[in-house]
């Protein structure tokens, strides 16, 4: 009985890590959690807890060369970023403001911010504006 508890175990195991098992397009750049991630352009990746955890988002800014703002307003990440990470190649500001206004950190490069606290922009950005790096 013991034994095919442990069989099924690790059976559920593997196909856990079959089904986590995605593509990364740049290995060397991936942490933990961003292999988890899907991952099409180059993006940027965000959460409401320091070192990239708890609820994190991931979003493609592979086709924003110009830079666009986005809003966090009526996000769960509004004001509530903890950690702030472009992918290599893309280069972002966080703004204070809801629509990329007020006060800025910028010039945010791979691998980021891991503690947003240690710049004293922790829970405080509104929005940001990222754009893929010429
Ligand atoms: C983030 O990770 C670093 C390195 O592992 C660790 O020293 C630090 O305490 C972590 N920060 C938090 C807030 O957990």
């Amino acid at each position: 009985m013991q034994f095919s508890i442990l069989v099924l175990s690790v059976a559920s195991l593997l196909a856990t890590t079959a089904v986590n098992a995605f593509p990364v397009a740049d290995p060397a750049s991936a942490t933990l959690t961003k292999e988890l991630a899907k991952r099409d352009g180059p993006g940027v990746y965000y959460c409401n807890d320091p070192n990239f955890t708890t609820d994190c988002f991931w979003l493609d800014v592979s086709t924003n060369s110009n830079g666009w703002c986005v809003s966090l307003l009526g996000t769960p990440w509004y004001k509530l970023i903890s950690s702030f990470g472009p992918d290599p190649g893309v280069t972002c500001s966080l703004f204070s403001g809801d629509n990329c206004e007020g006060s800025h950190l910028d010039e945010l490069v791979y691998p980021g911010l891991a503690e947003t606290y240690s710049n004293q922009w922790d829970n405080q950005a509104g929005s940001f504006k990222c754009h893929v790096n010429k």
